[in-house]
């Protein structure tokens, strides 16, 4: 089941590498052009934001990665202060779908749901396009 939506994202890609404008982003291989991105903000809008901020500023931006007076750790900014940019994508989109707790220290943190209910790999790889749009950023 992985496998094929991988093989069909995969296949997508190609499709789309073949007329992918400037500005578009890549996520595991396949790109995505400013329409996707913006699409793709609409579902962050919709599913992430309230979590990890409207711009990607994290749950508590005023310390983005320290926890809060409970002692927890909130959602991470997707922007430039975090390390989202770190993960490799197939990492992102299974995190997104499976979502999960820090093992380490699950206590410390607050759990990020998971979405492979509500949002397809599809949909995922264009919230991830849109994030990528945001992380760099300062
Ligand atoms: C209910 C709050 C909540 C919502 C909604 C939410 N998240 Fe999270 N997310 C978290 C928390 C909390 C963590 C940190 C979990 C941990 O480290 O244990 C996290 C972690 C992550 C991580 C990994 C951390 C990193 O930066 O490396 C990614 C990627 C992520 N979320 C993406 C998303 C996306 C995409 C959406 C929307 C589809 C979303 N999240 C919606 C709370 C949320």
């Amino acid at each position: 089941m992985k496998i094929a939506w991988l093989g069909l994202i995969g296949l997508f890609g190609f499709v789309l590498v073949g007329c992918s404008q400037s500005g578009s982003v890549s996520v595991s291989g396949v790109s995505f052009d400013t329409e996707q991105i913006a699409q793709g903000q609409q579902l962050y809008a919709q599913y992430c934001a309230s979590c990890h901020g409207a711009n990607g500023e994290g749950q508590f931006p005023a310390a983005p990665l320290l926890p809060d007076q409970t002692g927890q750790f909130g959602a991470p900014p997707h922007n430039g202060n975090g390390h989202t940019s770190h993960h490799p994508d197939d990492w992102l989109i299974r995190y997104v779908s499976e979502g999960g707790v820090s093992l380490r220290n699950p206590e410390l943190y607050y759990p990020m749901p998971a979405f492979g209910d509500q949002l397809p790999d599809e949909q995922i790889s264009l919230i991830l396009a849109y994030i990528k749009t945001i992380w760099n950023k300062r």
